[in-house]
């Protein structure tokens, strides 16, 4: 939620001085963040006074900004209109609105009333009312109705206060980082912010406080970004930066301390995603391009866990006393799954096939209602979080709640060094590679995959299962990822489908068991794509109420039970003919033998043979396929639905 861009160079004799290069990698920076929102965007360039071709430029601002509502490509025009002169430092940031309506005074960055300061800002300044009062009690003009802007006023009237203290002074370099330092104090709330001082041209301040912020080490430049992608064409080389801390960057250098001044460190890692996962390789979308990586991702995140000699999946991540962590999981009596979305869909399933190999109760919380409601956890209590980003506020704050209460807590995720990976007592990756649509797609799949090898890794050290009964399910796992390309290579059959409904008002999802939560995230990716009102519903549910619905104007799509479940699939067909009795068209996806799927539906999707419990991660796929050549036909923009956010850093 918010992308934020930063680029320090110019001093080194590669990057050239007078290159345009500070805007390109701003700009390029946007463009692979816009997933995170796209209300607007907006840059600031530091130029010295030497690139002022002017002889005025004494008296000039040497800070450039330009800030649009909406699409980036609104941004890039008016840069095109209005250009920009050559810079060493650039900050950019593209917008998911919280505080203000999306328009161009409310467009980051924000810049202080004598256009010395402008500031970037991802996350809620809570008491931006309070601030913003005393701050115009002060004399400050406010150009904008955002919580962002008071803080690049208290950083401008904190620099002031730096600057006219002798002490101050001398202890810095650069006063914009101690006044970062007295500004961070004064603020409640949740924020990533980068901060540039048009009388330091070759520097910016970054401050991280419960919103994520990553450093990239270049050669003579160094990055910023929200996250990784920010600059992942320019280095893999990388650092976390730790909650409450202040980084001082320049093309050369990076000074980290906390909020108080004192130097710490942040944790280098290599960035492992390539350039290519952040483009589309030929796919008109992102989201097309990311359905056809699902085998590779539900491949990638079963590589290399069985370890024979110990019979165990391996955790990527797990607390230094081993054993300590293996005892307390051995005694914990609940597993409560905390998410958002999709990844609350994907903890659905998991609750499945974990209670039926760990023999203990699963509950699945939706991050956000779970620490409001008093919930009982503790330290019997093993709380999973599930999260592509790693940063969704909700799941965060939801699993540090859970630590706080003494719960184990396991992280199931797609991003390394995020706030959810930081703060979890064990680790277990995703690989799913770089998902840059906003609509979850290979993520799920590679959650659900990831959290059944949770579900063997606790059944095994817990004693439910024996070592070759985990094999076995692995090698079941294993046999997915072919399965799954079975459905991916019915993408031109499933999109006609799709394209012959285009024109439909509303859709319900059946499915019962295991495959009810599919229902549910076919239903979500509808909504998200192709903003049609869908509803998933267990099929059981359907006599209860949802049957009202149907008419002959109300497609249903049915997730027919695996053979191997006589019973369900018996109560389920029965299903099928009521909602045909009652007019409906019913699409339904099914065991490739099933001949009563095929004898009641209009169109029948052949689910390639796997154990049921695996079933979720084949049946999502052609409801993907669906709700994106449905969105496709209808002209939307399938990668960035509006209102959405891939991260959502917000509460
Ligand atoms: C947003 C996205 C969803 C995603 C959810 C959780 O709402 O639009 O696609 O499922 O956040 O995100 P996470 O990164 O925690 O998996």
């Amino acid at each position: 939620m918010c992308g934020i861009v930063g680029y320090a160079g110019g001093n080194d004799k590669n990057i050239v001085d007078d290159s345009d290069r500070a805007l390109v990698v701003a700009l390029n920076g946007l463009t692979r963040l816009e997933y995170r929102g796209y209300d607007s965007a907006g840059i600031a360039l530091c130029t010295r006074p030497s690139n002022i071709l002017d002889d005025d430029s004494a008296s000039k601002s040497y800070l450039q900004v330009r800030k649009k509502a909406g699409r980036l490509k609104n941004l890039i025009d008016e840069i095109e209109t209005h250009p920009l002169l050559p810079a060493q430092t650039s900050i950019g940031h593209t917008r998911w609105a919280t505080h203000g309506e999306p328009t161009d005074f409310n467009a980051h960055p924000h810049i202080s009333n004598d256009l010395r300061v402008a500031l970037i800002h991802n996350g809620i300044i809570e008491n931006a009312s309070k601030l913003r009062q005393a701050l115009e009690e002060r004399g400050v003009h406010f150009t904008s109705v955002t919580d962002t802007e008071v803080v690049v006023h208290l950083l401008r009237e904190e620099l002031r206060f730096v600057e006219d203290d002798d002490n101050l002074r001398k202890k810095t370099k650069y006063p914009l980082t101690h006044a970062m330092q007295r500004v961070v104090k004064q603020l409640n709330g949740t924020f990533t912010l980068l901060a540039v001082d048009a009388s330091f041209s070759d520097v910016i301040v970054g401050a991280k406080h419960d919103s994520p912020l990553v450093v990239g080490l270049g050669d003579g430049e160094n990055f910023f970004g929200s996250d990784v992608v920010a600059f992942i064409e320019y280095t893999s080389n990388a650092i976390e930066i730790q909650q409450d801390q202040i980084v001082t960057l320049t093309s050369n250098d990076v000074v980290i301390t906390d909020f108080d001044g004192n130097l710490s460190t942040g944790k280098h890692f290599t960035v492992d995603w390539d350039v290519s996962a952040a483009t589309k390789s030929g796919y008109k979308t992102f989201m097309e391009k990311e359905i056809r990586e699902e085998p590779k991702a539900v491949a990638d995140t079963l590589l290399g866990r069985f370890d024979e000699t110990t019979g165990c999946i391996k955790l990527d991540k797990v607390p230094h006393d081993v054993n300590a962590f293996e005892e307390r999981l051995r005694t914990i009596n609940k597993v409560i799954i905390v998410a958002c979305g999709t990844a609350a869909y994907a903890g659905l399933v998991a609750r499945y096939a974990i209670e039926h190999w760990c023999r203990i109760p699963v509950e699945v919380e939706l991050a956000h209602e779970f620490r409001y409601r008093d919930p009982i956890v503790n330290s019997e209590t093993l709380v999973v979080s599930i999260s592509q980003s790693g940063e969704t506020m909700d799941t965060l704050m939801a699993q540090r709640y859970a630590s706080e209460q003494g719960a184990q807590t396991i992280s199931i995720c797609n991003t390394k060094g995020a706030s959810i990976v930081r703060e979890a007592d064990g680790v277990l990756y995703t690989r799913a590679g770089l998902e840059v649509s906003v609509a979850s797609t290979k993520a799920f799949v590679s959650q659900i995959t990831a959290a059944y090898l949770l579900g063997l890794y606790l059944a095994s050290i817990r004693g439910n299962k024996y070592t070759d009964e985990v094999l076995e399910i692995v090698d079941d796992l294993c046999e997915v990822p072919d399965k799954i390309q079975e459905l991916v290579d019915q993408f031109e059959s499933i999109s006609n489908l799709a394209h012959g409904l285009r024109d439909i008002k509303s859709v319900l999802f059946l499915g019962r068991n295991i495959g009810y939560p599919v229902a549910l995230e076919g239903a979500l990716k509808l909504k998200e794509l192709a903003y049609i009102h869908a509803e998933g519903f267990a099929a059981g549910e359907l006599k209860h109420g949802p049957i009202a619905l149907i008419d002959a104007n109300m497609p249903v799509f049915v997730i027919l039970p695996s053979l191997s479940r006589p019973q369900l699939h018996a109560k389920v067909i029965s299903n099928i003919q009521e909602i045909k009795a009652r007019g409906a068209q019913v699409f339904t996806i099914a065991d490739a033998q099933d001949i009563q799927a095929h004898e009641h539906a209009t169109f029948t999707i052949d689910r390639p043979i796997v154990p049921s419990l695996l079933t979720p991660l084949l049946d999502i796929v052609p409801l993907q396929i669906f709700a994106y050549a449905l969105a496709t036909s209808k002209g939307l923009d399938v990668d960035k639905p509006r209102n959405l956010a891939k991260s959502v850093t917000v509460e």
